[in-house]
C-alpha cells in the first residue's frame, strides 16, 4: 500500500492570512500545500497566480503543489518555477494536444509534473501521460469552487488508471484526487487507488484541523 499524503487546499483558508494558513497546516500534520490557481476563463473565479505562491513559500517547508485551472498553462511555467512551485499540474483539456510536451517542460524546470482531467474527460485521456507524469489528478468535482460533493463516477476513474499504470510497469505513481473527499468517503477513494487526497472544506472548516488531516488519512 503506497503512503497516503494529504494536501489541504488553500482556496478554503482566509485569503489576507494565506501566511499563517500554510503554517498552521504544516503543523497539524499535513504532507503538501494545494494551490488552486484560476484564471477566470478555464474556470469562472480568479484566485491568484505565482506572485502569491512566491509569497507563500518562505512560511512553510511543505511542498507547494499548483494546480493550474487556466487556458494558458505553458505560458506560466517559468513564473511557477520561479516562484517555489513543488509540483505543477495541468488539465488535458488546457493543453489540448501538448499535454505530454508541457509536462516534459515542467520536468526540464525541476520540478514534479502532474496531468489532470475533469468530471467529464475520460480516464483514458491520461493514459498517454503515465510514462512522463510524476502524478495523476482526478477531478471528482467540476473545477472552479471548493465545498462541492464528490461524483462518485470519479471512482472508476481512478480505478482505471491505477490499473493502468501498474500494467504500465509504474505502480508507485501517485495518483491525486480533488473535491468534495471527507472523513466519510476517504477510504472508498483510498481503496480505489489513490493515494495523494485534496481537501479544502474537510480540512479549513473542521473544529480540530490536526484531527481532521489524520482522518483523512484513512487511519
Ligand atoms: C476546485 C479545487 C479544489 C477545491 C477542493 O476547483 O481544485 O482543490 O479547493 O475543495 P473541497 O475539498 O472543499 O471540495
Ligand atoms: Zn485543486
Amino acid at each position: 500500500m503506497l503512503k497516503v499524503k494529504i494536501a489541504p487546499s488553500i482556496l478554503a483558508a482566509d485569503f489576507a492570512e494565506l501566511g499563517k494558513a500554510v503554517k498552521r497546516l504544516e503543523e497539524n500534520g499535513a504532507d503538501l500545500v494545494h494551490c488552486d490557481v484560476m484564471d477566470g476563463s478555464f474556470v469562472p473565479p480568479i484566485t491568484f497566480g505565482s506572485q502569491m505562491v512566491e509569497q507563500i513559500r518562505p512560511h512553510t517547508t511543505l511542498p507547494l503543489d499548483c494546480h493550474l485551472m487556466v487556458n494558458h498553462p505553458k505560458t506560466q511555467l517559468e513564473a511557477f518555477a520561479h516562484a517555489g512551485a513543488s509540483i505543477i499540474s495541468v488539465h488535458v483539456e488546457a493543453c489540448k494536444k501538448q499535454t505530454l510536451q508541457t509536462l516534459k517542460r515542467i520536468k526540464r524546470l525541476g520540478i514534479k509534473a502532474c496531468a489532470v482531467c475533469n468530471p467529464e474527460t475520460p480516464a483514458e485521456a491520461l493514459f498517454e501521460c503515465v510514462a512522463e507524469a510524476d502524478m495523476l489528478l482526478v477531478m471528482s468535482v467540476h473545477p472552479g469552487w471548493g465545498g462541492q460533493k464528490f461524483i462518485p463516477e470519479s471512482l472508476k476513474k481512478i480505478e482505471a488508471l491505477r490499473e493502468y499504470a501498474q500494467k504500465a510497469g509504474k505502480p508507485q505513481l501517485d495518483i491525486q484526487v480533488d473535491g468534495g473527499v471527507t472523513p466519510e468517503n476517504v477510504k472508498e477513494v483510498i481503496s480505489a487507488g489513490v493515494n495523494v487526497i485534496v481537501a479544502g472544506s474537510a480540512v479549513f472548516r473542521a473544529p480540530d484541523m490536526r484531527a481532521a488531516i489524520a482522518k483523512l488519512r484513512g487511519e
